[in-house]
């Protein structure tokens, strides 16, 4: 009985004690945001004395966190247990893919595994708290933080944040290796115009329901602990002092029972907005709107008891939060045991083991896309084969890592050029010819993406008139994405398009490894270079998967998860837009909807992505013509592996509503399934689509379902499938 265990504490707590419930402070050596206003270390030390502070952020390792939760536990009047929070983004010391690179595996399974290994090392240094999954939905390769969601598209990115939650937070969070997950950041962050980072979002009361809003309710459904607010504004109101989002749609329609808590300073920041006139109209305003933690702020454990004595804010809205906070460190178990998450032996055991290694290599593979293989460039022959490997993030043992890695060591990735070093006898030489230059950390403000320095191009050519064939590594450090890297250029950064351009005119034979946490517009490399390897940054393991793939022992079946431009002119582009009115041209004639430069769709599209076979997709059947609502709809298709190699396949399935009340995008993904399929094989797959499938959200945010036609599409991406048809009465 839970609540009864926190309503005999809560009944012991004074206000001043409430509050301290929902004020979080960071740890003294870490920043993931400005420097707070407000408090000094000193202070920080006496409130955690004074049992007026909830959760700890950024504090880490088994010792540190002991130290101050002994402070908590040991010399606060009611030694009520801190949380501690730290963003395990796609792994903690071990890591994973970025999640965008995660989220083109499409397999569900292996995310809830890998999120798993960042629970239990993350689990194993104290923390109890992850600031993930990011759940934003975004269609904007501007901005630096698409690296760190599921890309573009709901249903896709619905099912990625339950198999995140279910990962961290396991089958009971009562387990010493699962810990409390947090669906971020809520809501629209993923839409902040031209994708400039922390800027304003506005949007349609539809779109918000149809795009923003399903991951988050998919993550409340899966039972996620806790939300985070975002730094936007969403129709001119910030989402930290949002109560439609927070109160209305969250814990009011969703019953959600977890905590929210705001981004770093987001209340605070309410002033910046011009939403707030001090820090007492800030704490007041995103109290009142359901924030429930104070993250770094300062201003709750200044503001709120004063507000509430005062009668401007009602002692039951802190109660509340103060319960829902109670009740996620209840669940955790830290009443039973503060010190559950410190244990060395564990610490040491965990961190680091083999078996976290092998999951994360097996999760990069999952997540490599092969975007082009002219003439079945790749696999690579494993001897006899003269290589030249070009790129200075070939020979780099951080960038691979990517970004949002607070607790992993710097140097720790297999590069590239390691992990093909040692996987064959072939001959390899290796020149960077140019540099992709980067601040010292990760969140220094001082990177430098346009190298101009050419001096080792020559070497660089040479190497390359001299081997069979030439793999270049380009693209982006793992720090030129993620929180405060937006880009207004999506080419190879600095110098590199050059160097592409002139290995090329010395050996054609390239294949081209990107490496990107957005992404990238490359038109002529699309045109030119016959193999492309989306490789983003894939964790600690890169080099070996890398190596895997490009030898053939790893058949890749990674689709993208986001539209990739022919330009930046073309952002924001994704595929479940809508048809315009004039959506082709008529008689050779200029008034349709089109650029004149440059074709409309994207260089590659979302669903995209090869195998080293081929397959045949056939005999699409939808069980009916036209059902009543309330009937299931069933369909199936034929898939063939008709190539020369075992390999898997992501069979998407999309519908079109013809004619509704609201326009409806010309294709939404509905159900996908990853199929493994041996080389002849022909397998059927079949999906079931229920009436919820074929409903949308109107402008007064209400889910309706209309009768009508349907399109349907079932096949290898969202532009290519067999089609269908069918009538909803
Ligand atoms: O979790 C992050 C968030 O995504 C961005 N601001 C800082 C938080 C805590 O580090």
């Amino acid at each position: 009985p839970i609540e009864e265990r926190i309503t005999l504490l809560m009944d012991q707590m004074t206000l001043e004690e409430k509050v301290g419930q929902m004020n979080q402070y960071n740890g003294t050596w870490d920043f993931t945001g400005p420097r707070p206003e407000g408090g000094s270390e000193k202070e920080k030390l006496e409130h955690l004395k004074q049992g007026l502070v909830g959760s700890m952020l950024n504090v880490t390792g088994v010792k540190n966190v002991k130290a101050v939760q002994k402070i908590a536990v040991e010399e606060s009047r009611l030694g009520i247990p801190l949380i501690f929070g730290y963003d395990v983004i796609h792994g903690h010391k071990t890591l994973g893919p970025i999640p965008l690179a995660e989220a083109a595996s499409w397999d569900l399974e292996a995310i809830r595994k890998s999120s798993g290994v960042a629970a239990s090392e993350a689990a194993a240094s104290g923390i109890n708290w992850t600031f993930a999954p990011n759940v934003d939905i975004s269609n904007d390769a501007r901005w630096g933080r698409v690296m760190e969601g599921a890309g573009e598209d709901p249903y896709l990115g619905s099912e990625i944040a339950k198999a995140r939650i279910k990962g961290f937070q396991g089958e009971s969070l009562a387990e010493t290796n699962t810990i409390a997950a947090c669906a971020k950041h809520f809501a629209g962050y993923g839409f902040a115009e031209a994708g400039l980072e922390y800027n304003m979002a506005d949007m349609s009361i539809s779109k918000l329901h149809n795009t923003v809003l399903p991951p988050f309710k998919a993550s409340v459904d899966a039972g996620v602990r806790t939300l985070m607010n975002s730094f936007n504004t969403l129709n001119g109101v910030p989402a930290t002092g949002n109560k439609l989002l927070q109160r209305d749609i969250l814990k009011g329609d969703w019953q959600f029972n977890g905590f929210v808590i705001s981004d770093w300073a987001s209340i605070r920041e309410l002033i910046a907005h011009g939403y707030a006139k001090d820090a007492n109209d800030a704490a007041l305003k995103a109290v009142e709107a359901g924030s429930d933690m104070d993250m770094a702020s300062h201003v709750y454990v200044s503001e709120l008891a004063k507000l509430v004595k005062e009668g401007k804010v009602k002692e039951s809205l802190v109660d509340d939060a103060t319960r829902r906070i109670l009740r996620v460190k209840f669940e955790l178990g830290l009443f039973d045991d503060p010190y559950k998450y410190c244990d060395e032996e564990r610490e040491k055991s965990v961190i680091g083991s083999k078996e976290n290694h092998d999951a994360v290599l097996d999760m990069a593979k999952k997540s490599i896309v092969l975007l082009k293989n002219e003439g079945g460039l790749l696999p690579l022959k494993k001897s006899g084969v003269k290589i030249a490997l070009i790129g200075s993030l070939a020979n780099d043992k951080n960038s691979p890592l990517g970004s949002w890695r607070l607790a992993s060591e710097d140097g720790t990735a297999v590069s590239v050029l390691e992990g093909l070093e040692k996987y064959t006898d072939n001959q390899l030489v290796f020149e960077k010819g140019t540099d992709v230059t980067i601040g010292e950390t990760q969140f220094v403000n001082e990177l430098n993406i346009n190298s101009t320095d050419f001096s080792g191009f020559e070497a660089a050519k040479n190497v390359a008139s001299n081997a069979d064939v030439v793999i270049m590594v380009l693209g982006e450090h793992g720090f030129q994405s993620g929180e405060g890297r937006s880009r207004t250029e999506l080419g190879l950064p600095g110098n590199q398009q050059q160097l592409l351009e002139e290995i090329y005119k010395v050996n054609s034979k390239i294949v081209l490894v990107l490496n990107n946490g957005r992404p990238l517009a490359i038109p002529w490399a699309a045109e030119n270079i016959p193999a492309i390897v989306e490789a983003w940054q894939l964790g600690t393991q890169t080099g070996n998967a890398v190596a895997q793939m490009i030898y053939g022992d790893y058949n890749p079946s990674g689709k993208l998860p986001i539209s990739f431009p022919r330009n930046v002119g073309q952002c924001p582009i994704y595929y479940n837009n809508y048809s315009t009115g004039r959506p082709t041209d008529k008689d050779n004639n200029v008034f349709w909807s089109h650029y004149i430069d440059v074709e409309k769709t994207p260089l590659y599209p979302f669903g995209y992505g090869l195998s080293y076979t081929t397959f045949e997709y056939s005999n699409l059947k939808i069980d009916k013509e036209s059902y009543q609502q309330g009937e299931e709809i069933v369909i199936s298709v034929e898939l063939k592996n008709t190539g020369e190699f075992d390999g898997k396949e992501i069979v998407q399935l999309y519908i079109h509503d013809e004619v509704a009340s609201i326009v409806r995008p010309l294709k939404e993904l509905k159900r996908f399934e990853l199929v493994d399929i041996k080389k002849g094989e022909t397998k059927t797959v079949q999906f079931t689509l229920t009436e919820d499938d074929l409903g949308f959200y109107n402008n007064q945010g209400k889910f309706i379902i209309e009768p009508g036609a349907f399109k349907v599409m079932v096949g290898e991406s969202s532009i290519k499938g067999l089609k269908g048809e069918f009538v909803l009465n």
